[in-house]
């Protein structure tokens, strides 16, 4: 099977997600959210009616993954625009509303720059429609952010199709690969970003073997990447954190490929916590490290030293679900991301292309063009 003539209207054609992280009720102007806290043992969905059920499923990681909160945020403005028009027929009133919605939304996580810009996107997007006088009532605004909103998660699918062939050129030969945390559809719209390419190597025929850390505390790896790569029929190995770098130093990996939360301009990539360790040994042992991510990751305003890493319960690391693993009252720090320094990242695959080094130079040229 050769790579170079992939067609991407023929896949985008063929290749429908068998994971539905968020499902977008347009008869009831309610969002379904696969509550990934239940995986793998059980497939429930919450109805997110408003925004403030919106901040509820992503401060409490219903759903997580930078695309999806992005995604969730978005109809979470929809929803707000679509209550509002009931209530008032001024559209400068419902534009100041829709914009404190936003900032209240952008609270429930700090990280992930996907949500941010989700929730710009939609309010600019308000805002051009409100000036230019292209709707003349707030509930043409609020189905047109709905519109919006729904684009945002097809255009999502999309791009993540964009990146499965980037990524599957730089994965070509390889036979197995370590990722971490879930960079996979129930992060996105049905693909994900760094199994995106794996699947797609799986629909052309081939086995990409993937070893999955369990990304301790939150063991998105254990219940989340073994839950989607079982549903793809997918080969994959479950390890513990500790044994990343084993793994490697036994050759056991062609590769690793990961998400991001945030990308800087200057290519310092921050992602789950776990990511920096996993580049620092495979830049030591000669392993290609590799994180695939759509441009909305990237954050070309900000410098490393004013990221936020947010930080989570203590509780999430005393325990394991509800097993006390230690005492009570042990002090606890737990970062839940942390940032990889540029150089230890082989190169960055986007919708767009392949970023390769110098990222201060590369970054900015391909994403601002
Ligand atoms: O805390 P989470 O589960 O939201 O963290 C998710 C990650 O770190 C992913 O690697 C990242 O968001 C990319 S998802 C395509």
């Amino acid at each position: 099977m050769s790579l170079r003539n992939l067609d991407f209207e023929d896949l985008k054609r063929k290749i429908k997600p068998k994971i539905q992280p968020l499902i977008w009720d347009s008869t009831r102007k309610v969002l379904h959210v696969l509550d990934q806290r239940k995986l793998p043992h059980c497939v429930e969905y919450y109805e997110a009616r408003g925004p403030e059920d919106v901040h509820y499923c992503i401060k409490n990681m219903l759903v997580r993954g930078a695309p999806a909160i992005g995604i969730a945020a978005a109809y979470g403005i929809a929803m707000a625009a679509h209550t509002l028009s009931a209530r008032t027929t001024s559209l400068e009133e419902i534009y100041l509303k829709l914009s404190e919605v936003g900032q209240f939304l952008k609270t429930a996580r700090p990280t992930a720059v996907n949500l941010e810009w989700a929730i710009t996107t939609m309010l600019e997007h308000a805002r051009g429609m409100v000036d230019s006088k292209s709707v003349s009532s707030t509930r043409e605004l609020a189905e047109a952010l709905e519109r919006l909103a729904v684009k945002i998660q097809e255009e999502e699918f999309e791009l993540e199709l964009k990146i499965a062939i980037h990524g599957l050129e730089k994965l070509e030969g390889c036979s197995s690969v370590m990722t971490q945390c879930n960079a996979g559809g129930l992060a996105g719209a049905g693909l994900g970003t760094a199994l995106a390419p794996i699947k797609l190597a799986k629909y052309l025929g081939m086995d990409i073997k993937v070893y999955v850390p369990e990304t301790r505390p939150w063991l998105q790896g254990a219940r989340l990447t073994v839950y989607e790569l079982r549903v793809e029929n997918i080969p994959h190995v479950l390890i513990a954190d500790t044994a990343v770098g084993y793994v490697m130093y036994k050759g056991l990996v062609d590769a690793l490929i990961v998400g991001a939360d945030r990308i800087l301009r200057d290519g310092h990539v921050i992602n789950k916590i776990g990511t920096f360790k996993q580049a620092v040994i495979a830049h030591e042992l000669g392993v290609p490290f590799y994180v695939a991510a759509p441009k909305s990751t990237f954050d070309l305003k900000r410098r490393v030293n004013e990221i936020v890493i947010e930080e989570r319960d203590p509780d999430e690391v005393r325990k394991i679900g509800n097993v006390l693993i230690t005492l009570p009252d042990t002090p606890v720090y737990n970062p839940v991301f942390d940032i990889t320094p540029p150089r230890y990242v082989t190169a960055i695959i986007t919708e767009l292309g392949v970023i390769y080094p110098p990222y201060h130079v590369n970054v900015p040229r391909l994403l601002e063009r």
